[in-house]
């Protein structure tokens, strides 16, 4: 599996700690975000990151900032993205199996590199349960399509 992950300055410690986790897992993660401490802009990574899956260049993505925020709220302003926030592993997991997020969100000054694995771990670990869920994400997208 190809994930792609991308993040802004405030993440660039997180960010190799998650890839560096990953790998050894035997995931392929292609990074769309700053190795630099110097400013960079999260819209730029979520974006990224978010054009990535579409391109099907990879499957899904990891996206970091500071709180997470700003970089989910890139990455949802592209079509067809579910970017989910998540600070600990029970709404990872519940952003995979209700939401079918392909990009998970987390804050590198909000949690720290354990509870980030957990995060991680969680979302990679569930499936979509689809049943009910489809229809919710059908309507998610028609308000997508209406703008
Ligand atoms: C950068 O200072 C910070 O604003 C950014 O990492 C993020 O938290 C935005 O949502």
């Amino acid at each position: 599996m190809k994930i792609g992950i991308g993040n802004d300055h405030s993440a660039v410690e997180l960010k190799n700690a998650i890839k560096d986790y990953l790998t050894q897992q035997g995931y392929e993660v292609i990074n769309y975000g700053t190795d630099s401490t110097e400013a960079f802009d999260y819209p730029l990574a979520g974006e990224a990151v978010a054009n990535a899956i579409n391109n099907h260049e990879v499957d899904c993505g990891i996206c970091i900032c500071g709180t997470g925020i700003g970089i989910s709220i890139a990455a949802n302003k592209v079509k067809n993205i579910r970017a989910a926030v998540c600070s600990e592993p029970v709404s990872a997991k519940l952003a995979k199996e209700h939401n079918n997020a392909q990009i998970i969100c987390f804050g590198a000054r909000i949690v720290g590199l354990n509870m980030a694995k957990a995060i991680v771990d969680a979302w990679l670990n569930a499936s979509f349960q689809e049943d009910r869920h489809i229809k919710r994400l059908a309507l998610i997208k028609d308000i997508e399509d209406r703008q």
